[in-house]
């Protein structure tokens, strides 16, 4: 019914190879994209092989089949604590009841994408990889679990899939390497030649404080152009941005150990150089701590707490000395150090690039792109604590510089096809971004669908982002209504959800005439409050048990009807 549901791969030109009709099935489980892009590419791959290839969201597959397939690759994120995206939990669920067959024909391997700072890494992969076994599956090639960096580890996999997959025809080391080569050269690269790997230099146009004075946000609005590169998106998409560290940071770090600024180290696996001082503000990961990297770094270290700290035992002691402290914290809690420049740099995971929900229309803006950033600041451990990118948006970037940039496509997050369809919109803070854009192209472009935004933050006279753009939506009617939840205005917290709940009647029946429900914003509290209010409301409202209502939700999730970019 919408863009994002059609992820079937149109039929690739055959190629003139020995026929192979093996089947395999790949179906993804992603909340951001990631995992169904790779899912994507991976199936072209095999298709390019001869390979006859099923590929689907988890959502959309049908577990009864699963004991027809026996080939199954399951490329699968984790989020949060251990949670799988809202698109693999039926099938994670149903995977893990006792409906589950026995699965002795199957063959299978797993993909799994995740972040090692979280102390469920790649949980949910690791979880399918043990059910599957239990069910009787046998891996194709072990489970591969990525970090943030999944490029070359998840084009190993690809490699040693394919090759696994080919090798019962025919001899084939050359081919593997050649698939692998393809994979590392092609992920994500779409249209414009600029990707995640080849980002765009954008220049800076604009960069304001939305808050007013004396608010205890900083919320920056930043204007990028976009000119030049050919990048295209859509509302729902999201921007990476890749920031530098602090420089007070990074100079502190090397002054305390002793280290010359200047020495060239090492900054990717191909073996280019740049001075130390250079590599850690721009190519390496200073301001988060994980145990892989405790689990290095101890052996640069010849202070034996260090040792202590990493027993089994002590897990949990360790997970909270992690929290909230950085590299800089280490090096001064765990001295002395052996290690020179280059053996630390070498533990360093890549600094990531930041994704931020896209807050304006392409069609409204041709090539720009407008962003929402909240400044995080902190203070932890008895020192004051900088986000990477929003501090460094909001004190080191000026109109005029640039900054290194890529489109992350969403397709999890994507209006309606359809203009007419009712959307209901929920982002309290910053949350409110993409909304932004989707009133903004729903404007442009004239639709005639009602949109309902709900939105929230602390102060309405200070913390009213884009207050003066709703009001003037609201009055051309590209913005059918709007409520809002000021949560300390009053001496009774309001949030979101109060507001929902309030409105249950029409909110009801906004679904049953076929709305579109999005959330966007904190995950841990808001999303899942939110969630509840929505259930609560179907009870309510549409008299259904709780059983029913959460069903109901399930339902909505599966038609695409309810989508969430939630962080
Ligand atoms: P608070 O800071 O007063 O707690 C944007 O951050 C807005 O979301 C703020 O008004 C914030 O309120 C609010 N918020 C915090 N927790 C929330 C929750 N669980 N559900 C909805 N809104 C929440």
């Amino acid at each position: 019914n919408q863009q994002a549901a059609s992820v079937a791969i149109e039929a690739v030109p055959a190629v003139a190879q020995p026929v192979i009709s093996k089947e395999v099935t790949v179906l993804f489980g992603s909340q951001t994209g990631n995992g169904q892009r790779l899912a994507k590419d991976l199936s072209g791959k095999l298709q390019a092989q001869g390979f006859q290839v099923s590929l689907s969201s988890m959502s959309d597959f049908k577990p009864n089949g699963l004991k027809k397939i026996s080939n199954l690759l399951l490329v699968v994120s984790t989020h949060g604590d251990g949670d799988p995206p809202d698109n693999a939990l039926p099938f994670y669920e149903f995977l893990h009841s006792k409906r589950a067959p026995q699965l002795e024909d199957l063959s299978y391997s797993v993909l799994a994408l995740g972040d090692s700072s979280y102390e469920f890494f790649c949980k949910t992969g690791k979880d399918f990889d043990e059910r599957l076994k239990e069910l009787g599956g046998k891996q194709i090639t072990p489970r591969v679990d990525c970090d943030l960096d999944y490029d070359e580890p998840a084009a190993e996999w690809f490699g040693n899939v394919v090759g696994n997959l080919l090798s019962e025809t025919m001899k084939l080391s050359a081919l593997v390497s050649e698939v692998t080569q393809a994979v590392e050269n092609g992920l994500t690269a779409e249209g414009s030649g600029y990707s995640r790997t080849s980002p765009f230099g954008a220049e800076v146009l604009e960069n304001l404080n939305l808050n007013g004075r004396g608010s205890s946000r900083e919320t920056r609005h930043i204007e990028l152009s976009l000119e030049g590169s050919n990048l295209q998106y859509e509302p729902g998409d999201s921007l990476g941005v890749y920031p530098e560290n602090s420089p007070v940071l990074v100079d502190t770090l090397i002054s305390t150990l002793g280290w010359n600024p200047e020495e060239p180290v090492a900054v990717n696996k191909t073996g280019d150089v740049r001075p130390l001082r250079e590599a850690l503000l721009r190519n390496f990961e200073i301001t988060v701590l994980t145990k892989p990297l405790l689990e290095q770094a101890v052996k640069l270290s010849s202070n034996i707490q260090l040792k202590q700290l990493l027993e089994p035992a002590r897990e949990q002691e360790l997970r909270a000395y992690i929290k909230e402290r950085d590299l800089l914290d280490l090096v001064q809690d765990y001295s002395p150090w052996e290690g020179s420049a280059a053996d630390f740099v070498a533990i360093l995971r890549k600094l990531p690039a930041r994704l931020y929900s896209i807050a304006s229309s392409s069609k409204a803006n041709p090539d720009e792109v407008h962003l929402t950033i909240r400044t995080v600041r902190y203070a932890a451990h008895g020192r004051d604590r900088h986000g990477v990118c929003s501090v460094q948006l909001a004190e080191r970037i000026q109109p005029g510089d640039t900054l290194p940039i890529y489109i992350h496509q969403n397709p999890n997050f994507k209006l309606p096809a359809n203009p007419d369809a009712p959307i209901i919109m929920i982002g309290p803070g910053t949350g409110v971004a993409p909304f932004r854009a989707f009133v903004e192209e729903r404007n442009e472009i004239g639709a005639a669908g009602k949109s309902w935004l709900f939105y929230g933050d602390q102060h309405f006279l200070t913390d009213f982002l884009y207050q003066l753009e709703w009001q003037k939506w609201l009055e051309k009617g590209a913005l059918t209504r709007m409520d809002v939840a000021f949560s300390r205005d009053t001496a009774q917290k309001v949030y979101v959800q109060h507001r929902m709940l309030e409105k249950s009647r029409e909110l009801y029946q906004w679904l049953e005439e076929g709305a579109y429900v999005y959330v966007c914003g904190d995950e841990k509290n808001m999303a899942h409050d939110v969630h509840a209010a929505l259930a609560t409301i179907l009870e309510r409202e549409g008299g259904m048990s709780s059983e029913q209502a959460l069903a109901y939700l399930v339902d909505l999730q599966q038609q695409k009807r309810y989508q969430r970019d939630v962080y």
